[in-house]
């Protein structure tokens, strides 16, 4: 059996866990920055970056401590090492270097699409390669056909905006606050999804992309009209959002042959109307739909590990020296 430590720090969450080869997680801290970054309405990098200095080291010695463990139980350090905020990037990434050097462990840089992409496999077992995965949260929106561990096609991107950005932008209109994809939610069930005439962009296009701008600023004009409640909105807002991701994941998963499940992972991954069309999607395509626990689809460092023990398995480690990137596509 092996233990890794893993370590997040790409965004706005500051994040360690423990997680085993046998997919147990033995312990995990995550620390939110929503308060430091509401007054403005969205993640400041600079922000982001100092509350990960203050907050990581502390976190990971937490973590230790409450799975009663010392660095010298680790059997390697998994940090993320991008894509994301470069700042706090950097800061994972070196703690996770200065810890690696200090117990002669070894480094796993993990991309943290890539802890996206294999964290189904760590909430289930019986998951197999390949498999088709919708990657939706505040900084990606994808189609990932996963063959294997470092084994990613992409099939699908945005050409603008992610899919959680149109949310909280959304919520931003909406005068919701931030974060604000589960506030659209909660206000778009009082609403009608019908009530507003919204876009569907690139719906019916032959390549499987999405775009959300022109969503964004339909739904601005619509608010600016004066003429809809908010509720009405919201509800066909995220009708809109999830009709686009449906016609585009049908296109996707028409030239996805072999495989074995629909999976779902990050943040707008916790959509309870999103996961419901999704579950409809994949019973169409006869394949099991697969959504990880709210707590894996968000951003976290369990999913991190996990990366790190895939990748520990096969005998992969990466040089003291790695380079944290601000992009990396998968
Ligand atoms: O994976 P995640 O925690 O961080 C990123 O890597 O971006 O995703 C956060 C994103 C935010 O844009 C947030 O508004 C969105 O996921 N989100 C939701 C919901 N919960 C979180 N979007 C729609 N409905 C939700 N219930
Ligand atoms: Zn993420």
């Amino acid at each position: 059996m092996a233990l890794i430590l893993g370590i997040e720090s790409s965004c706005d969450e500051t994040a360690a866990a423990l997680v085993t080869s046998e997919r147990a997680i033995l312990a995990q801290h995550i620390a939110s920055q929503d308060d430091a970054h509401r007054p403005y309405g969205g993640v400041v990098p600079e922000i982001a970056a100092r509350a990960h200095a203050e907050r990581l080291a502390p976190l990971i010695a937490a973590t230790l401590a409450d799975a009663g463990l010392t660095l010298n139980d680790v059997d390697a350090i998994a940090a993320t090492a991008g894509p994301g905020l470069i700042g706090g990037v950097m800061v994972g990434l070196v703690t996770g270097k200065a810890l690696a050097m200090a117990t002669g462990k070894p480094l796993i840089a993990v991309n943290h699409l890539e802890g996206h992409a294999l964290s189904p496999r760590l909430a289930d077992p019986a998951l197999r390669f390949p498999y088709a995965l919708l990657l939706v949260s505040g900084g990606h929106c994808q189609i990932l056909r996963v063959d294997g561990v470092g084994q990613y096609r992409r099939m699908a991107t945005t050409i603008d905006d992610a899919l959680g950005e149109a949310f909280d932008k959304t919520a931003k209109i909406l005068g919701l606050g931030y974060p604000g994809g589960p506030r659209v939610e909660k206000l778009a069930r009082e609403g009608d999804a019908k009530a507003v005439p919204l876009p569907r962009p690139l719906i019916g296009s032959a390549e499987p992309h999405f775009s959300f701008a022109g969503l964004k600023s339909a739904v601005l004009r619509a608010k600016d009209s004066g003429h809809y409640r908010d509720a009405d909105i919201a509800a066909s807002f995220q009708q809109a959002a999830i009709d686009c991701v449906i016609d585009r994941l049908k296109r996707a998963l028409a030239t996805m042959d072999g495989v074995t499940a629909l999976v779902v992972a990050g943040g707008v991954a916790a959509n309870q109307a999103m996961r419901h069309a999704l579950e409809h999607l994949a019973a169409a395509h006869d394949l099991p739909f697969i959504a990880p626990p709210l707590q894996l689809c968000t951003d976290n460092a369990a999913m991190i590990a996990w990366a790190g023990v895939e990748r520990h398995a096969q005998g992969q480690s990466d040089p003291l020296d790695f380079v944290a990137r601000p992009r990396w596509p998968l």
